[in-house]
């Protein structure tokens, strides 16, 4: 999309600082050319989701964020009436799996803001969050964890995703992103990574 543009891209962050990087990103691999077409708007996604008109957007590429928004009913009611007809909402999934691991080689997991034993799993259900503390050093947590770093996200299950799609009458893709139909694989075969993908009928 960023080497063919083609339109206009708003690239929505609440964080000032990831919309910086996000230029520096653009500055960094000769894209500059494509802030012509960007703008880079400071706001929450659901308040300026709410901003514009019904059937305005064409795609919504949503990175890494899904799990950061409380409310998915409201998102998926106003991606029922914001996407064009045949528009798609695509989003990165952290993990397709209810299953939270108390730690990975890079971070320690916390359920509902608690710590807990580390050759244990917990169950989430929706509305649970999970809180990541990265380690300073991958593979080394007597070093510590990276200030700043932690962040907590809420889980949110297939079947409530498969539940507000029906609500909304939004067509649904949910899985590892190879068995989304569509994709194409490139050179990321390897890369295991959850996508869900909404189109308005
Ligand atoms: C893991 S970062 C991913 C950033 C970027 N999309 C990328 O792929 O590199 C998650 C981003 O979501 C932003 N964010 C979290 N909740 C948000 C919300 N409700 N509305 C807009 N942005 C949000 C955070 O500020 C943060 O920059």
């Amino acid at each position: 999309m960023l080497q063919e543009p083609n339109g206009h891209i708003d690239w929505i962050d609440v964080s000032e600082l990831m919309l910086e990087q996000a230029k520096r990103y653009l500055r960094e691999t000769n894209l500059e050319e494509r802030n012509k077409v960007i703008s880079f708007i400071e706001m929450e996604i659901l308040d300026y989701l709410s901003t514009l008109g019904d059937n305005s957007l064409d795609l919504v590429i949503m990175k890494y964020t899904f799990e950061h928004i409380e409310n998915i009913d409201q998102l998926f009611s106003l991606l029922s009436h914001k996407l064009k007809k045949n528009g798609r909402f695509v989003a990165t999934l952290s993990s397709l799996s209810p299953q939270l691991k108390s730690s990975s080689t890079n971070a320690r997991f916390l359920y509902n803001g608690q710590e807990f034993p580390l050759d244990e799993t917990r169950e989430m259900t929706d509305g649970d969050t999970f809180t990541i503390r990265f380690y300073k050093q991958s593979g080394n947590p007597s070093a510590g964890h990276l200030e700043g770093a932690e962040t907590t996200k809420y889980y949110h299950s297939e079947n409530k995703m498969k539940d507000l799609s029906r609500k909304y009458n939004l067509d649904i893709q949910v899985g590892d992103w190879k068995e989304i139909e569509g994709v194409s694989q490139g050179n990321l075969e390897q890369l295991s990574l959850g996508v869900l993908v909404l189109r308005k009928r």
